[in-house]
C-alpha cells in the first residue's frame, strides 16, 4: 500500500496551491535594511549574503515552482530596495518586481505579494522604525508607490507579516533587529503602530483597486492548557491565546460581527504552544510556554524544536472561521534534515485542511513554507525548511521527493 496515497477527498474548483518566500530570505544582497546592518555589524550571527540570489533567478526558480505543480506563489517586496532613501523612489526597483509579477502570471503562477517581511529601510529604523509616531504613514506611501505599478496585476496582497512575532522578537525576546529586551511599552507601541500601518496599507490598496483582497499573514499558534485540568493553565492559555491571537485583530477593528479591514484571513501555521500558568503579575499572566516533554504533549519535534502538531491547524482553522471571511493558509511547512518527515508532515496537515473544508470552512489555497532552503533569519542557513534543498555555493536548487508528494496533490486538486 501506498503510504502516500490520500483519502480522494476534493478541494474547492481553483484552490491555491504553492509556496512561500520573503526577499531578505532569498533575494540576496539587501545592503539597505536594517538586518543587512545587523549582520555586516556582527550584531546578528549569520551573514545572509547571496542568500539564493532569487533576485536574478526568479524565473528558474518560478520553473521549478511550477514543475512542482503550484498555481500560486507568495513573495514579498522589499521596502529598501524600492526606497533606500526616504522620499527617493526608485524606478528601476518597482520595475524588477513587475517583471517578478509578469514571470509568475506567465507561468499560470497567482501572485500572493508581501508588502513588508521584518526587514526595514536603514532610514526607517533609524528614525525608529515602527516606533515613529509617522510610521504608518512613511509605510503607506511606499505601499501606494507599489500599489500604482503593481495593482492591475496582483490580485492578493498581505499588507505585513506576522505583526506578533515581530513584536516579539524585536521588543521582548531581543533576537531581531532593533534588539530590545524585555521592552513591553515600547512593544505596545509598535504593534498599534502596526495595526495603523495595516489599515493604512489596505485603504491605499483598495483606493487603487477595490477589487483587491487584502491581509494580513497571522503566525497562528494553537494554545492549549499545559495542564487541561488545572483552572490556572486554563485562564493564562485564554489570556495568552487573546493576546497573540486575539488582539491584532481587536487593533485593526476586524471582529466576528465586522471585516474592518479585511478581506481573507492569512494564517501561516506552524505549531502549538502548551501554557503554563506563571503567576499574577502584568506579563506573567501571559502564562509561560511549557516546554518539557509531558506526556500529553511530546510529539515529533522539527530541527529548530517546535512540535509537528497537525491538529492545531484544525484548531486554527475552527477559531478562526468565526470572522466569516475565507481563509488562506500563507505558510505552513517545518525545518528538517529528514525529508520523510516533511512528506508525512505535508500529508497530515493537507488531510487536515481537507477535512475542515469538508466540514464548511471556506480556504482559498494552502503555500508550504519554503520553496526553498534559504536564510532562516538570526538561525542562519542551518535550517531546511525547503522543497528544494539550495546548494549555497553553486545556487543549484534540487527538488526533494516532499515537493513531489505536494506536487501529486496540487496537481489533482485533491487529497
Ligand atoms: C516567517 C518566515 C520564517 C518561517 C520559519 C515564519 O514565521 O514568516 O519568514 O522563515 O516562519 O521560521
Amino acid at each position: 500500500m501506498d503510504p502516500h496515497a490520500g483519502t480522494g477527498r476534493r478541494f474547492p474548483p481553483g484552490f491555491l496551491w504553492g509556496a512561500a518566500t520573503a526577499a531578505h530570505q532569498v533575494e540576496g544582497g539587501n545592503h539597505w535594511n536594517d538586518w543587512w546592518q545587523y549582520e555586516q555589524s556582527g550584531r546578528l550571527p549569520f551573514e545572509s549574503g547571496d542568500a539564493c540570489n532569487h533576485l536574478v533567478l526568479y524565473e528558474s526558480d518560478f520553473d521549478m515552482a511550477r514543475g512542482m505543480g503550484h498555481n500560486c506563489h507568495r513573495f514579498s517586496i522589499e521596502w529598501s530596495r524600492i526606497e533606500p532613501v526616504e522620499g527617493e523612489f526608485r524606478h528601476e526597483a518597482l520595475e524588477h518586481y513587475a517583471r517578478v509579477v509578469a514571470a509568475l502570471h506567465d507561468r499560470g503562477l497567482e501572485p500572493v505579494v508581501t508588502l513588508q517581511h521584518f526587514t526595514l529601510p536603514t532610514w526607517f529604523a533609524a528614525g525608529g522604525g515602527w516606533e515613529r509616531k509617522d510610521a504608518a504613514d512613511r509605510f503607506a506611501r511606499y505601499v501606494r508607490h507599489v500599489v500604482e505599478r503593481l495593482g492591475p496585476s496582483v490580485t492578493y496582497w498581505l499588507t505585513i507579516n506576522e505583526p506578533t512575532v515581530y513584536v516579539l522578537q524585536a521588543y521582548i525576546n531581543g533576537a531581531w533587529p532593533p534588539m530590545r529586551c524585555g521592552a513591553w511599552v515600547k512593544a505596545a507601541r509598535v504593534l498599534r503602530h502596526l495595526a495603523k500601518a495595516h489599515v493604512a496599507a489596505f485603504d491605499a490598496i483598495k483606493a487603487q483597486r477595490p477589487d483587491a483582497m487584502v491581509s494580513f499573514a497571522h503566525h497562528a499558534l494553537w494554545m492549549e492548557p499545559c495542564n487541561p485540568q488545572r483552572r490556572l493553565d486554563r485562564l493564562a492559555t485564554r489570556i495568552r491565546d487573546y493576546v497573540y491571537n486575539g488582539l491584532f485583530y481587536w487593533l485593526i477593528g476586524a471582529s466576528p460581527a465586522k471585516a474592518g479591514s479585511l478581506d481573507y484571513v492569512g494564517l501561516n501555521y506552524y505549531t502549538r504552544c502548551c501554557v503554563r500558568f506563571a503567576g499574577r503579575g502584568p506579563t506573567a499572566l501571559l502564562g509561560r510556554a511549557c516546554r518539557l516533554a509531558h506526556h500529553a504533549h511530546s510529539g515529533p519535534r522539527s530541527d529548530v524544536d517546535w512540535e509537528i502538531y497537525p491538529r492545531g491547524l484544525a484548531g486554527v482553522l475552527q477559531k478562526f472561521r468565526s470572522l466569516h471571511l475565507p481563509l488562506f493558509v500563507t505558510e505552513n511547512g517545518l525545518a528538517t534534515e529528514d525529508d520523510a518527515l516533511r512528506c508525512r508532515f505535508i500529508e497530515d496537515h493537507v488531510e487536515v485542511l481537507a477535512h475542515a473544508i469538508d466540514n464548511g470552512i471556506d480556504v482559498l489555497g494552502y503555500l508550504h513554507w519554503s520553496l526553498m532552503d534559504n536564510h532562516e533569519w538570526d538561525r542562519g542557513s542551518a535550517p531546511h525548511f525547503g522543497l528544494a534543498a539550495v546548494d549555497r555555493v553553486s545556487q543549484e536548487r534540487t527538488p526533494r521527493r516532499s515537493a513531489s508528494v505536494l506536487a501529486q496533490i496540487c496537481r489533482a486538486n485533491s487529497h
